[in-house]
């Protein structure tokens, strides 16, 4: 079974065919980045109009990259939400009308499923159940996935993502946007055990994530340092941050999995891509006897083979779309 998948929630236009779920024939993604890099973040309006001026063309490619045709296609799947609205509309309507012309069953994608499926697309042997910390721009969450379209969130964060605190810090230390793979590639410069930062932890509310917290005390140290005219190291402030962020991340996961008694864990979303994320849950893993799966970075950040391989196990269970089909801004798992 061959699908046409088609992502544009934030700011990557991605298209991506997938065969029977885990092979992926062609993953096509058009970053924006270097357009909102000037901004510090992505600007929604920029990121709308760069995706309808690109959206063909990504598409195009996908399909010949996979040596297919759009006639090959047996579903065409598509990313409804959540994310940005008027990003998220463009490869709804787009993917719309291509189901509508070719006639093809159109299949609606949760865009977090997308990143807890690009799991099977590194290993099609990692099934469920298992825990995954889903961490992203705009998501920081702990989901158990019983099945691979039954998803229970047990975690969530109260605040910011863990993501936007990386892209939070990054702007505030002067390292550009993305925030994650600067503060990550600063961080081994530093010292991370320089400065304590503070790891919130929620107590009786379970393994719910707070990161304003660790924002804040970065922009106080920051601006304490300045006021008294001292000098600042920002590669051991980058480095004591992500220290502060991987130690709640993975303690929250390793934790929760255990009161769960699951012993399979993994990552989803852009922060999944941090090495020394990585680095930590595979030792903790390790010493407690867990399976541990994580995808290679480009799979990590948004890109539509998550989707299309989302979309097969979605099929599979019926789900369809007709043309009433919208884009939503914010919607659970
Ligand atoms: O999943 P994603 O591409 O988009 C959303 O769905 O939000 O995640 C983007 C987020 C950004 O906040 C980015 O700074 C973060 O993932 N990120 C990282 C790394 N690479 C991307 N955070 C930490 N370390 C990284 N290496
Ligand atoms: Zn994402």
């Amino acid at each position: 079974m061959k699908i046409l998948a088609i992502e544009s929630s934030c700011d990557e236009t991605a298209a991506a065919v997938v065969q029977d779920g885990t092979q992926i024939l062609s993953n096509v993604i058009y970053t924006q980045i270097a357009l909102h890099q000037q901004y510090g973040g992505v600007v929604p309006e920029i990121a709308s109009r760069k995706h309808i001026e690109n959206i063909s063309a990504v598409i195009d490619r996908a399909v010949s990259e996979s040596k297919t045709t759009l006639a090959d296609m047996d579903a065409i799947a598509v990313t409804y939400g959540p994310g940005l609205v008027g990003a998220l509309l463009v490869g709804v309507s787009t993917a719309k009308a291509l189901a509508f012309a070719l006639e093809k069953p159109l299949v609606p994608v949760h865009h977090i499923k997308g990143h807890i499926c690009a799991n099977y697309l590194e290993n099609p042997d990692f099934k469920p159940p298992f825990l995954c910390l889903v961490a992203s721009g705009g998501h920081s969450h702990i989901v158990l996935v019983k099945d691979y379209t039954d998803y229970q969130v047990l975690a969530r964060t109260r605040d910011d993502a863990a993501g936007e605190a990386f892209d939070k810090v990054s702007r505030v230390l002067g390292l550009g946007y993305p925030g994650g793979p600067a503060i990550q590639k600063k961080a081994k410069e530093g010292n991370p055990n320089a400065i304590h930062f503070p790891r919130v932890n929620m107590g009786e509310h379970g393994f719910d994530f707070s990161f304003s917290g660790v924002k804040t005390a970065v922009i106080n140290y920051l601006h304490n340092a300045e006021q008294k005219n001292l000098a600042i190291n920002p590669a051991d402030v980058a480095a004591s941050f992500q220290e502060a962020v991987v130690d709640v991340l993975s303690e929250h996961l390793l934790c929760c999995a255990k009161e769960q008694g699951v012993s399979r864990i993994a990552l989803a979303g852009g922060v999944a891509a941090n090495q020394a994320l990585r680095e930590r849950i595979s030792e903790k893993a390790r010493a407690n006897h867990m399976k541990f799966q994580y995808p290679r970075p480009e799979l990590c950040t948004d890109n539509a083979a998550m989707i299309g391989c989302a979309a097969y196990f979605e099929y599979q269970n019926g789900v369809r779309a007709d043309m009433s089909l919208n884009a939503v801004a914010s919607v659970s798992l």
